[in-house]
């Protein structure tokens, strides 16, 4: 069996500095944190409108990462330009609608073809690995191939959003492993993501034809949980030596 890779989405570290408007947390110490617990790609979304992830943060980590950074954007003109210009290790396209909380489904490759395609190109042309993120539908796979990228990242979010043991997820991760076979017989390489959770991410991890999983909400979400007893211990004891 081969390894899947684990991308770990840092986004939401920079979700909590935003809400303060202040430094901390730093989604670049937590990307060198999770580097040295087995992370094997950091993977971030620059959104059009900064709203997490700033220019000065996909800067300092394309600097600092040290595994393949994973980039992931829209395609829109301003941000391609930036991305080219910083270079990451890898792309992954997404739709992206300025309103929604998180990316809410995968692109329609057919739909913006010509735009896909230019981007790919450029990105390919210099080195840049280049992921398209679909739902796991033979069409998207088909057009995905068509734009010349190698990878897919199939949308895993209606799988995740289904009962557990229901017979929803049943019909769900049949279509993530259908579209997986499929994709890989295009001779794209396949990755997967959003909404995996601690729950629900064996399954899809043990797609054959997965090479990649990448995963943000979910694992910020336990950091929180598991620190928040360790982080109130070290502020307690502070006030206790402050008044010994
Ligand atoms: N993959 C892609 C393409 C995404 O847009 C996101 C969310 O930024 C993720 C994976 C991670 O999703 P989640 O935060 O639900 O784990």
């Amino acid at each position: 069996m081969t390894d899947v890779k684990l991308g770990v989405n840092v986004d939401h570290v920079a979700t909590v500095r935003e809400a303060r408007g202040i430094d901390v947390p730093d989604p670049v110490a937590a990307a060198s944190i999770v580097e040295r617990n087995g992370a094997d790609l950091i993977t971030i979304h620059r959104r059009l409108d900064q709203r997490h992830i700033t220019d000065r943060d996909l800067e300092i980590l394309r600097r600092t990462v040290k595994t393949p950074l994973n980039l992931e954007l829209a395609v829109n003109p301003e941000i391609i330009d930036k991305a080219l210009q910083v270079g990451p290790d890898k792309v992954t396209l997404v739709p992206e609608n300025r309103q929604e909380v998180t990316t809410e489904g995968g692109l329609d490759v057919k739909k913006a073809q010509e735009k896909i395609v230019a981007a790919v190109e450029k990105f390919q042309s210099r080195g840049i690995e280049v992921a398209l993120f679909i739902d796991p539908d033979s069409k998207q796979l088909e057009a995905s191939r068509q734009t010349g990228a190698r990878a897919v990242e199939l949308h895993t979010g209606d799988y995740a959003e289904t009962e557990p043991a229901s017979v929803e997820r049943s019909q769900a991760l049949e279509r993530l492993a259908k579209a997986a076979q499929t994709g890989e017989e295009l001779g794209l390489e396949i990755c997967a993501g959003h909404g995996l959770n601690y729950r629900n991410v064996k399954p899809v991890a043990r797609l054959a034809q997965v090479v990649e999983l990448n995963i943000g909400h979910a694992i910020v979400a336990r950091a929180v949980m598991v620190g928040i007893g360790k982080a109130t211990r070290q502020m307690k004891q502070l006030i206790q030596e402050a008044t010994e």
